[in-house]
């Protein structure tokens, strides 16, 4: 399917008829992750199914609402919900809630994903900032016909993850009661967990945590010049690092274990960017 930029527009100006106000933040919510949503102040909540050219989430523990609100003050839009590659869409489809969220208005956005940790010297529990990620499988998101409303046919990714809010986050770090690292995140194409080897792999390429999302949208981000945040929940040890086989049962009692204090620690970032 080729996009043009009236598709993106047709759901942007959905949302617009819908909502008063443009979101200054948004933030899409990863596995397990998406209690946050709740804390949301006068939440306007938009259905996916009812948005025009949008997408339908199909993972369990994905809400698949949008959340318009306010959090620490400050005008937020929270995707309860992602879309990924392995739940059948085409890479270039999943350029779309972010374009959704350029078009409406949102000047930074924070992506939060449960991941897998490679670097044995994490914990389950633990933060990492996302610095740079390593994507060697699967094709981009901003192939296609470029649209340059929304960015360059080439565009730079040296600092995609945004130093700047990269710092913040680091400084929110102090006194939030979890571990924070900053790291690589790999991206793995899912639905299967990695293997021991790919994970091996992962680990001397230099890839500290690995996870099955996040990486497409970051691109999108970083193709409309939006300033981008990645969090990873570690969840889990990467396949092969410990003695046992991984579930997505173990990744959703991880993520909830620490859900209070990760969602302090997203609101003390949001209050300070
Ligand atoms: N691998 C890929 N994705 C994940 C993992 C993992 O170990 N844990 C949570 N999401």
């Amino acid at each position: 399917m080729e996009f043009s930029y009236e598709y993106f527009k047709t759901s942007a100006d959905y949302v617009k008829s819908i909502v008063p106000y443009e979101p200054e933040i948004g933030i899409i919510l990863g596995s397990g992750l998406g209690n946050f949503a709740n804390e949301i102040e006068n939440p306007i909540i938009i259905d996916y199914k009812d948005i025009p050219n949008f997408l339908v989430s199909t993972v369990d523990s994905h809400a698949g609402k949008l959340i318009f609100g306010k959090l620490e003050g400050k005008s937020v839009v929270c995707m309860a919900g992602r879309f990924h590659f392995y739940e059948g869409y085409d890479y270039e489809q999943l350029v779309i809630p972010i374009r959704l969220f350029k078009l409406i208005g949102v000047k930074k956005t924070i992506l939060t994903n449960a991941a897998g940790a490679v670097n044995t010297d994490y914990n389950v529990g633990d933060i990492m900032i996302v610095k740079d990620h390593i994507k060697l499988n699967g094709a981009s998101p901003l192939c296609g016909k470029n649209i340059d409303e929304f960015g360059p046919r080439f565009f730079d990714v040296t600092d995609m993850y945004t130093k700047s809010l990269r710092e913040i986050a680091l400084r929110c770090a102090d006194g939030c009661g979890l571990n924070v690292h900053e790291g690589v995140y790999m991206f793995f194409t899912g639905p299967q967990f990695e293997t021991p080897a790919e994970i091996r792999a992962a680990r001397i390429l230099g890839a500290d945590a690995v996870g099955m999302s996040t990486v497409t949208e970051a691109l999108t981000a970083a193709h409309c010049s939006m300033p981008l945040l990645a969090l990873s929940v570690m969840t889990n040890m990467a396949a092969g690092v410990l003695d046992c086989k991984l579930s997505d049962e173990e990744v959703g009692i991880a993520a909830a274990k620490i859900a209070d204090k990760f969602a302090d620690f997203v609101k003390k970032i949001i209050c300070n960017i």
